[in-house]
């Protein structure tokens, strides 16, 4: 079907698609958006790499040198454009308490009126002298019965290709949607219109006006005005987390902010856990994590860097996949001695966004190498040396900058991490960012104290979101600016999903890799240090540690922990262990703030829960 619509423009609708509601969707869209051309990508080598090029044609993209870094691109976003927009993400349910008082919410009619329906509605035009690029891609292994379908319509050539890389995305996608399939509808405009003649901007935006919208009801998203991450690739946080959240509310299952791997034994005993961490607080890194010395022969091997949906089988067992297929991770602080498996992926085949150039073509960010290169380019476009970063600080590379690459990129991949059916979880574990109070590790004991854990989790805001950095805030289950609907109801889902799983349901662990000590430095190595506080959570699985009770859980004694090959005193371990009375008479007070901003629907477990930890500390 070629017709032209009602304006004259041609939908280029390829031979193979045949499925009429899209077609008549991207028509409705197309008009509304007044885009000047409609292509449909496919998800080939060939097409990647032909808007690659055109991207470096409309200089959005530098193509890095290729004896450095084959077939890899660098973008430098706008000023404006840098991380997720929380303040201006918005679920749309019926009403105010569907969505909770922790999401911002309007009324699905009045968002209606101000995207689509009024007469100044941002979405009409907002597409002018643009190609609308149609792109198809399911969320999880094709055709596996724990995936779904979506399409996004964008006006950016970035987004389709840092979805390909993302997501299963193209034609396949399509053939499993079928002639009648349920798709995901995702609209995205960058929000910059061109008149006739009107040169584009390198990184287009709209820097003033910016709106992440989900309708849960219908299942919709709308994004206006930024190409970044999750504000733009819409298969990820808004789809894989804020909609499908709600998905697994009404099918029974979970949608949730967690790496999964995989660790297997030096006796080839395999399992799997899932971990939540806020933003930016090392999901990758503990995804890629590789086993220092004392642990040879275990490996650990990655299944997913950032999102996990995860559905009780047939056997009762929670099994989880990864619905992405890619990674979009931030590039600060990575290097070959924290996480190796991460700079051996980003070899090759790589969109970096935000990071430094350098004089030779190649890529540069904070914490790369331990002396930062004589000149640079920075991720605005001036030049930078050592001394710009003495006189005022300035970073060389954007602290939220990011790379997408392709999950097969990863020298760690997990064998299983395509399998359709998903892996068996074992454990959960759940940790935030905390210079003070919150202990290297705990293992909640049972599933309301775990729940418990997760959903008074506070972290300290990092880069990876627009606003102040450094702040504790409450983060429950990392999901805080990912929950589709109430959070009270969400942590009434979890009770009810771990009351059905009864013995079968997964351990629960909470974390932190980040205190620091008096010298403000962190105390506790963390990367692949972490194994060492993995394999004391394996031990408890098989009964090999008995731990001492605290007032919240069950936590490491010094000697149950491996330290062969790390210099860790008892001391050490008492700064990242110690729990303080008046530390957590603090802390507890912050989840009492937080249960009365939830109070109208919280579950009765969480506040007894409460009661019972003040006890036992004396409180
Ligand atoms: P998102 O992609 O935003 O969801 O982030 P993420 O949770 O995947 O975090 P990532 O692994 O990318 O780590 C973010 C930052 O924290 C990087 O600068 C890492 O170097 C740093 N980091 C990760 N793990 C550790 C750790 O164990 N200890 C310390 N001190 N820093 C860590
Ligand atoms: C996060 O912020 O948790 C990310 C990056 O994973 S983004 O895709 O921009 O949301
Ligand atoms: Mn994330």
């Amino acid at each position: 079907m070629n017709a032209p619509t009602m304006e004259g423009l041609r939908l280029n609708v390829p031979a193979y698609v045949k499925h009429a509601r899209l077609i008549a969707w991207v028509a409705e869209i197309a008009a509304l958006t007044e885009a000047a051309e409609v292509y449909w990508c496919d998800g080939s080598q060939a097409e990647y790499d032909r808007l690659c090029d055109e991207l470096v044609a409309k200089g959005t993209f530098k193509r890095l040198n290729p004896a450095k870094r084959a077939n890899s691109f660098l973008a430098c976003s706008d000023p404006s454009d840098v991380a997720r927009v929380e303040d201006r993400t918005f679920i749309c349910s019926r009403t105010k308490d569907e969505a909770g008082p922790t999401n911002h919410w309007m009324a699905p009619d009045e968002m209606r009126a101000l995207l689509q329906t009024g007469d100044q509605a941002l979405f009409r035009g907002s597409m002018k002298g643009r190609t609308m690029y149609v792109v198809p891609f399911s969320m999880g292994p094709l055709g596996s019965p724990i995936a779904h379908i979506g399409v996004e319509l964008s006006d950016s050539a970035y987004v389709a290709v840092n979805m390909r890389l993302m997501t299963r995305m193209g034609k396949g996608a399509l053939e499993v949607l079928g002639d009648d399939g349920h798709f995901v509808p995702c609209v995205h405009t960058v929000g910059a219109p061109l008149q006739a003649g009107q040169a584009d901007s390198a990184w287009p935006c709209n820097p003033s006006t910016k709106y992440i919208v989900h309708y849960p009801e219908t299942r919709e998203i709308w994004s206006y005005g930024s190409g970044y991450g999750g504000n733009a690739l819409l298969g990820k946080k808004c789809f894989a987390l804020r909609i499908a959240s709600t998905m697994g509310r009404d099918q029974g299952w979970l949608a949730e902010h967690m790496l999964i791997l995989g660790v297997t034994n030096p006796q080839g005993v395999k399992r799997h856990v899932a971990a939540a961490f806020p933003s930016a607080c090392g999901k990758t890194n503990f995804a890629m994590l590789i086993p220092p010395a004392g642990f040879e022969g275990w490996k650990v091997t990655t299944i997913g860097d950032d999102i996990a949906w995860i559905k009780p089988g047939a056997d009762g067992r929670l099994r989880a996949i990864n619905p992405e297929a890619g990674y979009f991770g931030v590039a600060p602080g990575t290097n070959t001695l924290t996480n190796p498996n991460c700079m051996a992926s980003l070899d090759r085949d790589v969109i970096f966004t935000n990071v430094a150039l350098t004089d030779d073509g190649d890529v540069w960010w904070e914490g790369l190498t331990a002396e930062a290169p004589a000149h640079l380019i920075d991720w605005q476009g001036k030049d930078w040396t050592p001394h710009d970063a003495k006189v005022d600080g300035r970073k060389a590379a954007h602290p939220n900058a990011r790379f997408t690459i392709a999950a097969t990129n990863n020298p760690a991949l997990d064998a299983e991490w395509d399998n359709p059916e998903g892996v068996v979880i074992d454990a959960f574990i759940f940790g935030g960012r905390r210079s003070t109070t919150v202990p290297l590790v705990t293992q909640a004991r049972n599933w309301v104290e775990g729940v418990y854990m997760a959903a008074t989790m506070g972290s300290e805001t990092t880069a990876a979101a627009f606003g102040q950095q450094g702040v504790v805030r409450r983060d429950p289950f990392a999901m805080l600016p990912f929950m589709g609907y109430n959070m009270s109801d969400y942590f009434a889902h979890w009770l009810k999903m771990g009351a059905q799983l009864g013995a079968q349901a997964p351990a629960i662990f909470c974390v932190n890799w980040f205190r620091k000590g008096a010298d403000g430095k962190f105390v506790w190595p963390g990367y692949g240090e972490n194994m060492r506080v993995l394999a004391w959570m394996l031990d408890r699985l098989d009964g090999k540690v008995e731990g001492s009770d605290n007032a919240f859980g069950v936590s490491p004694k010094y000697d149950e922990i491996h330290w062969g090959g790390l210099p860790f005193t008892h001391a050490h371990f008492e700064t990242v262990t110690h729990i303080d009375k008046a530390d957590w008479a603090a802390e507890l007070k912050l989840h009492d703030e937080l249960f009365a901003q939830l109070a109208l629907r919280l579950p009765a477990e969480l506040p007894a829960t409460k009661a019972a930890i003040a006890q036992r500390l004396g409180l």
